[in-house]
């Protein structure tokens, strides 16, 4: 699909799959009630979870948000284009369906050519949450998207994408950053912009749409442990595939295949192939997938989060 034809469909007021640098993502007019709300339906997201709004020009977030704090600015002179996305309070000409009811609206400037200049194009920013439908794993190329959708809407095929993960989420309580969703920005990047120690969101506090317990899930049956050679021993007679991610040497005699998440870059590289590989392990005919646990710090906070909430049983 090529620009030209995707911004016709867009101004119609349809669904268009667009490549970013994070996760591909299904995107609608983000002003257009109607448009958006097909976004909903498509993926069969309940519709108090908002949905984040995609710009090209830092200057676009007047006509979305206000009372602009400004480490916003800072973040985004610092971090956009790139897989950052900052909550602010939310003018009134954005729909309330677009941002889940919420006075706040989420926004990000993505790191993709094709959709930057996309996005030049159009009179409006663009609504786009991950194209995959509602709980399961985030698509990282264009027939992935197809896999889950078929024919509903066409996809810009902007190739493989470069961070392989979603955008880190920040927001402010006054002067103050809360990290909502961790992503490839970590914390400390955050703090070290700012100046000033960031917070971070309490889900045990009130659960935040979108960070429910069960998402990014794959189909077959998945175990996120500190104690693979255990799980190994418990599921001996099932067909077990085995994501590794530390140089350990595990007793893997039980297991039919095994994919490293990396060989030596470490969790920039792991994150990059985590949705890649659940894709290509959900495709095989495993009956279990094991992953090992992956430390909960920088980059790997949010590889960490993702593996938990994979978990399906
Ligand atoms: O990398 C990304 O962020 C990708 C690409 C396509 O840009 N998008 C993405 O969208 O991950 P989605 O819908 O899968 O995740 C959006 C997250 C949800 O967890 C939602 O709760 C949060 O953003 N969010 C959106 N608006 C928010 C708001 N006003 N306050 C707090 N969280 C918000
Ligand atoms: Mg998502």
């Amino acid at each position: 699909m090529n620009l030209a034809k995707a911004k016709e469909i867009l101004d119609e007021g349809g669904l268009v799959a667009i490549p970013t640098e994070t996760v591909y993502g299904l995107a609608a007019n983000a002003l257009d009630r109607e448009a958006v709300t097909k976004i909903f339906k498509a993926k069969q997201r309940p519709l108090y979870n908002p949905l984040i709004v995609h710009v090209s020009d830092l200057g676009d977030i007047y006509s979305l948000a206000k009372n602009i704090p400004n480490e916003a600015f800072q973040l985004a002179q610092e971090f956009w284009p790139g897989p950052l996305t900052i909550v602010l309070p939310k003018k009134q000409s954005v729909p309330d369906v677009t941002t889940g009811n919420k006075d706040t609206v989420a926004i990000r400037m993505p790191d993709h050519k094709l959709t930057l200049e996309l996005l030049e194009q159009l009179d409006y920013p663009l609504a786009a949450p991950s194209a995959n439908k509602y709980k399961a794993i985030s698509p990282t190329k264009a027939e992935h998207v197809k896999q889950a959708f078929g024919d509903d809407f066409p996809v810009i095929d902007g190739g493989q994408c470069s961070e392989g993960i979603e955008s880190t989420i920040v927001g402010f309580e006054g002067d103050t950053a809360i990290i909502y969703r961790h992503g490839l920005i970590t914390g400390e990047q955050i703090a070290n912009c700012l100046n000033q120690a960031v917070t971070e969101y309490n889900s045990e506090k009130i659960i935040m749409p979108g960070q429910e317990k069960k998402h990014y899930s794959p189909r077959t049956h998945l175990i996120y442990t500190n104690d693979p050679e255990k799980v190994f021993i418990d599921h001996a007679v099932t067909k077990t595939a085995f994501i590794q991610f530390s140089d350990k040497e595990y007793d893997t005699h039980l297991v039919d295949h095994i994919v490293y998440l990396t060989k030596e870059n470490g969790l920039k590289e792991a994150a990059e192939k985590l949705y890649e590989t659940l894709h290509e392990l959900d495709n095989m005919d495993f009956g279990l997938i094991v992953a090992e646990e992956v430390p909960d710090e920088g980059i790997g906070k949010a590889i960490h989060d993702k593996l938990s909430r994979a978990q399906n049983f």
